[in-house]
C-alpha cells in the first residue's frame, strides 16, 4: 500500500507575501486597462489572491479563464497541449496578462500564449507562480514568477495531484 506524504515548501504567508509582490511588479509593467487569462484549473486560487492584491496597487483587470491540458492523471505531461474549454472571444486589440501555476516543460505556458496572439491580443504578458527551469522541453521565459523551484512535485494552493489536494492552504511538495 502506498501513502502519499506533504511537506510543506511554502506556507501561507510566505505565499501571500509574494503575490503582494508580484503584484507590485506587475502593476508597473501593465498599461491600465488589461485582462487576466487564467490557465484552469492549477492558476484558479493563485488568480483569485492576484487580482486582490492588483486591486491594492490600484489595478482593475478583467478576468477570464482558459481550460488548456496537457496532464493525464499522473504526475507526467502527455507532452500535447490542447485547448479543452472554450476559447475567449473579444480579445483582439487586449493587453493580456497570461497567469498559470507552474511552468514546467514550457509548452503550456507556450501554447497558450500563441492562441492568444493568433486571436489578435496586442500584447501578452506571462506570470507563473511556481517555475521548474530544470524541467524546460520548450523555450519560455515568464515576464512574472513567483517562486523559481527544484524538480519537485507540487501540490496545494490550487495544485492537484490526480485531482487531490488543491485544497491545501500552503504549497507543498509530494515526496
Ligand atoms: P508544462 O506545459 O509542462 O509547462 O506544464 C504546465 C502544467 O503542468 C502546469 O500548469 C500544471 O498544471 C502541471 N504541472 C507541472 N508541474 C506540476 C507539479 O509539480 N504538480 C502539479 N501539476 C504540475
Ligand atoms: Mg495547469
Amino acid at each position: 500500500m502506498s501513502m502519499t506524504v506533504v511537506s510543506k515548501l511554502f506556507d501561507e504567508t510566505e505565499v501571500a507575501r509574494r503575490v503582494e509582490a508580484l503584484a507590485g511588479e506587475i502593476s508597473k509593467a501593465v498599461s491600465g486597462d488589461f485582462v487576466i487569462v487564467g490557465l484552469l484549473k492549477g492558476s484558479f486560487v493563485f488568480v483569485a489572491d492576484l487580482i486582490r492584491a492588483l486591486d491594492r496597487q490600484g489595478c482593475k483587470p478583467g478576468v477570464e479563464f482558459l481550460r488548456v491540458s496537457s496532464y493525464g492523471s499522473g504526475k507526467e505531461s502527455s507532452g500535447r497541449v490542447r485547448l479543452t474549454g472554450e476559447m475567449l472571444d473579444d480579445i483582439a486589440g487586449r493587453e493580456l496578462l497570461l497567469v498559470d501555476d507552474i511552468v514546467d516543460t514550457g509548452r503550456s505556458l507556450v501554447f497558450a500564449r500563441n492562441l492568444l496572439l493568433e486571436r489578435g491580443a496586442s500584447k501578452v504578458l506571462t506570470c507563473t507562480l511556481l517555475d521548474k527551469p530544470s524541467r524546460r522541453q520548450v523555450e519560455c521565459q515568464a515576464d512574472f514568477v513567483g517562486f523559481t523551484i527544484e524538480d519537485v512535485f507540487i501540490v496545494g494552493y490550487g495544485i492537484d495531484y490526480a485531482e487531490g489536494y488543491r485544497h491545501l492552504p500552503y504549497i507543498g511538495v509530494v515526496d
